[in-house]
C-alpha cells in the first residue's frame, strides 16, 4: 500500500485494532523485560545464570507441576523479571499467596512495581540462604510449594549446599520443591527425593523440570 492510500475504516476499528494494539503492548513489555534481564546478566552473569528469561514453554510446563487447589502458600526463589510469577498468578486462587525472594535489587524493584496491586504477592529483596528465617517472619513456614529459578548447576558448590540446606529446612513433609535446571544431577541429593521430572527442549537452554520432596532419611 502506498503512503498516500487511505486506510480502510475496517482496519482501524473493532477487535482487529484492539488485538493489534494489545499484541504491540505485550511485545513492547516483553522487549523491555528482556532488556532488563540482559542488563542484569551483564552486571552479574554467574548469579543470573542464563542470558534470557525462561520462555513461555517452560513457564507453562513448570506451572503444570503445581496443584493449585493445594497451593495456599507458594514461594518463588530467584523470580528474575517475573515470567514464572505471571504464569503462576494466572492460575493461583484469590486466597493464596506467593512470596518472591530475589537477591538482585533491580529485579526486586521491578517485581515490586509489577505486582504492587496484587495482594497475593509479597516481594522480599534478600538472599535465599535466609529462607527459613524469612518464612518464619512472614508466618509462611512449611509452604505448599517452593519454585526455584536459582541456577544451582553453575553456582559454587558450597553456596549450592547452603541453599539446599535452607530449602530443606523450610520444607515440611508435604511441601514440594520444583526447580528447572540444566542437569538432573541434584535429583539424587541426600536432602531430597525426586518425585518426577520432565525435559523441556523449548527453552534457552533446554532444561529439566524436577519435583522433589524433602528426604525423610
Ligand atoms: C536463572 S535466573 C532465573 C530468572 C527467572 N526465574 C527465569 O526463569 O527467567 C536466576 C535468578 O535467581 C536470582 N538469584 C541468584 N542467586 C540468588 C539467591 N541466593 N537468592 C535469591 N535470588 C537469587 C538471580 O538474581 C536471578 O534473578
Amino acid at each position: 500500500m502506498g503512503s498516500g492510500t487511505p486506510l480502510s475504516p475496517g482496519i482501524l476499528s473493532g477487535p482487529i485494532w484492539c488485538s493489534t494494539c494489545i499484541a504491540g503492548r505485550l511485545l513492547l513489555a516483553a522487549a523491555i523485560m528482556s532488556l532488563l534481564f540482559f542488563k542484569r546478566v551483564l552486571a552479574n552473569p554467574v548469579r543470573v545464570g542464563y542470558i534470557v528469561p525462561s520462555l513461555p514453554f517452560l513457564t507453562r510446563r513448570t506451572a503444570g507441576f503445581i496443584d493449585f487447589s493445594k497451593a495456599g502458600t507458594l514461594i518463588e526463589l530467584g523470580p528474575g523479571e517475573g515470567c514464572h510469577t505471571r504464569r503462576i498468578l494466572r492460575r493461583m486462587k484469590s486466597g493464596s499467596r506467593i512470596i518472591l525472594i530475589e537477591l538482585d535489587e533491580c529485579f526486586a524493584a521491578h517485581l515490586e512495581q509489577q505486582f504492587f496491586d496484587d495482594d497475593r504477592v509479597t516481594v522480599v529483596h534478600a538472599n535465599a540462604i535466609h529462607l527459613a528465617e524469612i518464612l518464619e517472619k512472614l508466618d509462611a513456614s512449611n509452604p505448599n510449594y517452593i519454585v526455584s529459578g536459582l541456577p544451582f548447576t553453575i553456582m559454587e558448590r558450597s553456596l549450592r549446599e547452603t541453599l539446599f540446606k535452607s530449602i530443606a529446612t523450610a520444607m515440611g513433609p508435604d511441601s514440594r520443591f520444583i526447580t528447572y535446571q540444566a542437569s538432573l544431577r541434584m535429583s539424587d541429593h541426600e536432602l531430597f527425593e525426586l518425585i518426577r521430572s520432565e525435559h523441556c527442549l523449548l527453552n534457552v537452554p533446554p532444561l529439566h523440570i524436577m519435583e522433589l520432596r524433602k528426604s525423610l532419611n
